[in-house]
């Protein structure tokens, strides 16, 4: 399974917290899917493989939490808090307006698979709404021109990859 060394390393150290290996399948695809961005069929494989069970156990789990993806998402990943204080102070129209500019909708890869954008519950900032968080930064108090800066800089970062 294609995983960054570091998360090979988290993997092996969390389930050394867990008398029984079986307990450590949670966070073990909490942490795949942080690194992958989704659970793939290889992946719950692999985990069934690491702690000792069989992959339909595994799957169970991943098919009963709806945080688990199952398929892949854009290279950046776009959380939108849509819970009460972000939703009255615009988060939806924050969701409506990154839809715009990279041309997509909630839960799909944008054309240039760049962004997945989706709609999360509290990022616990009520206070500072609307809130965004894109990968593992929090950004608060999003507004339109926010959403352009951030989209702006989100292109700008890809354009320096190629
Ligand atoms: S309601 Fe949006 S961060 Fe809590």
């Amino acid at each position: 399974m294609n995983l960054k060394p570091e998360t090979f390393t988290k993997i092996d150290e969390v389930i050394t917290h867990y008398p029984v290996k079986r307990s450590a399948t949670l966070p073990l695809l909490h942490l795949i899917q942080e690194d992958a961005g989704y659970i793939s069929d290889a992946a719950i494989e692999w985990v069934a493989t690491k702690l000792e069970l069989q992959p339909i156990n595994v799957y169970e789990v991943v098919t009963f939490y709806p945080m688990f993806r199952r398929q892949p998402i854009g290279r950046r990943h776009i959380k939108v808090c849509r819970t009460l204080s972000c939703a009255l102070t615009g988060g939806y129209k924050v969701c409506e307006r990154f839809e715009k500019e990279f041309d997509t909708h909630r839960g799909e890869i944008s054309p240039d698979g760049e962004v997945t954008i989706e709609f999360v519950e509290c990022l616990a900032s009520c206070g500072t709404g609307p809130v965004v968080m894109i990968d593992d930064d929090l950004h608060e108090k999003v507004d339109e021109a926010k959403v352009k800066q951030l989209a702006d800089q989100i292109r700008a970062e890809a354009k320096q990859r190629k």
